[in-house]
């Protein structure tokens, strides 16, 4: 591809990085390799910011020094944008946010000076697809840019239509439908996020066929930013294409956590976006996946919704987590009750006692008694967890000796057997 994605003023850098034309890189590093015809460019308040960024990518890159010079030169070509430092403020990312709604050929990757949780967060929100913490490697930057650039790469078309059985046969892959575990909690905060990232991992390693995550928190999903992920698509692409979810596109619109295998369907990247997808095209995803996947594991908000009461109804399991203090229980409580009255077969509930240890004052019978419901796991309270959320690596991986990844492995276990098939207690 030779043409520019500016409009051409001659004073550009025009032709796609990685071309044939480009320059050579200045220095020793691996040199860029963006795909064919996307451009990547370097926004950043501070001219000196500017050219290191440039000299680290190694080419002949185009700079802007705000989103609004950027976005006055976009024209519907790929673009990757890798944004400095300056580029990380509340107001900065908002128009970034803005920018990449009217823009889907723009993707882009942020360098902080500070990487903190909550910057992280901010970004992916806004639509930001890496995020990197200064100062970076050459490497590091570079494959963020082929992986963003990647990205870009238009959605592949299938000629299949609609939800037809035979389609979804002819896809799947086993012809065996996967198992669907919601995780869920009437508390904010309980640990459902975190035990659904680390099931969805340790079942992903163990089962011989894909294992899918699904981040049904619309609003304000975790799962992208526990994992440490950046989604080229979301369920908000997966809605887009509800007409056409067989297996190939719901593998191009899943992200894969690539130290497990597992893939993700994350929530979309603005909470305003939550508005367009309701229970029936959650549903329909959701059979989608389980035609080619052993396990699907949903991850919800902390109180009932029309998507919640589907997905409660479609699964085979739900794993209700509940902490081990009073306002836990007492929500447990109200929960349980609201899915007594819903009809909700009691058979397929789970109840998952966390921070359950010995530090804490409630007793496990106490609990299990005013719940009426016996605890299938319990999982101790451990500093290793929020450790491995901030660091986006699972538990199970990042501390793998300790007490809370061995329960989560264990509770993993009920759910596998040896033939990949279901294992009841
Ligand atoms: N066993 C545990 N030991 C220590 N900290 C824990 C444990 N389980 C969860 N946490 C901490 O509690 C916080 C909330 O966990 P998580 O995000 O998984 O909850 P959630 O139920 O998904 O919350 P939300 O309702 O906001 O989605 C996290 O900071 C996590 O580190
Ligand atoms: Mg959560």
């Amino acid at each position: 591809m030779s043409s520019s994605f500016f409009e051409d003023d001659g004073n550009w850098f025009d032709e796609p990085f990685g071309s044939e034309e480009s320059e050579p890189s200045a220095s020793d590093a691996p040199s860029l390799s963006a795909p064919e015809g996307v451009t990547v460019v370097v926004v950043d308040a501070d001219g000196a910011t500017q050219a290191e960024i440039v000299n680290q990518l190694g080419g002949n890159i185009a700079t802007f020094g705000s989103l609004p010079e950027l976005a006055a030169r976009l024209t519907g070509a790929p673009v990757v944008a890798v944004l400095g430092p300056s580029i990380s403020d509340d107001a900065s990312l908002s128009a970034a946010s803005h920018m990449l709604q009217t823009h889907h050929e723009l993707g882009t990757i942020l360098i902080a000076q500070e990487l903190s949780t909550s910057l992280l967060q901010l970004a992916l929100r806004s639509g930001v697809k890496d995020v990197l913490a200064a100062p970076i490697d050459n490497l590091q930057l570079l494959e963020a840019v082929d992986r963003v650039g990647s990205s870009l790469a238009p959605v592949p078309t299938t000629n299949h239509t609609v939800g037809s059985d035979e389609l979804y046969d002819e896809f799947g892959s086993s012809g065996e439908t996967g198992q669907v575990i919601t995780v869920f909690s009437t508390k904010g905060g309980a640990g459902k996020s975190m035990l659904a990232s680390n099931l969805g991992v340790v079942l992903a390693q163990r089962s011989d066929r894909p294992v899918a995550l699904v981040d049904a928190d619309l609003q304000f999903g975790d799962i992208a930013v526990m994992l440490k992920l950046a989604p080229a698509h979301t369920l908000v692409d997966a809605v887009a294409n509800a007409d056409r979810l067989d297996e190939p596109m719901l593998r191009s619109l899943l992200t894969t956590h690539e130290p497990s295998g597992l893939l993700v369907m994350p929530a979309p990247l603005e909470p305003a976006f939550a508005d367009q997808i309701g229970a029936a095209e959650m549903i329909q995803i959701i059979e989608g996946l389980r035609r080619f996947c052993s396990h699907v594991i949903i991850d919800t908000p902390a109180y009932f919704n029309d998507v919640v009461l589907g997905m409660i109804e479609m699964s085979d399991d739900v794993l209700l987590i509940a902490g081990m203090d009073i306002p836990n229980i007492k929500n447990v409580k109200i929960g349980l009750q609201t899915l007594r009255l819903l009809n909700t077969p009691m058979e397929k509930i789970r109840l998952v006692l966390n921070r359950a240890n010995s530090k804490v004052k409630l007793d496990v019978s106490e609990v299990e008694r005013t719940l009426q419901v016996s605890a299938d796991s319990l999982l101790p309270s451990d500093v290793v967890v929020p450790q491995s959320i901030n660091k986006g690596i699972p538990v199970v991986h990042a501390s793998p000796r300790s007490g809370v990844a061995r329960a989560l492995e264990e509770l993993a276990n009920d759910f596998i057997s040896v033939e990949g098939n279901r294992k009841r207690k």
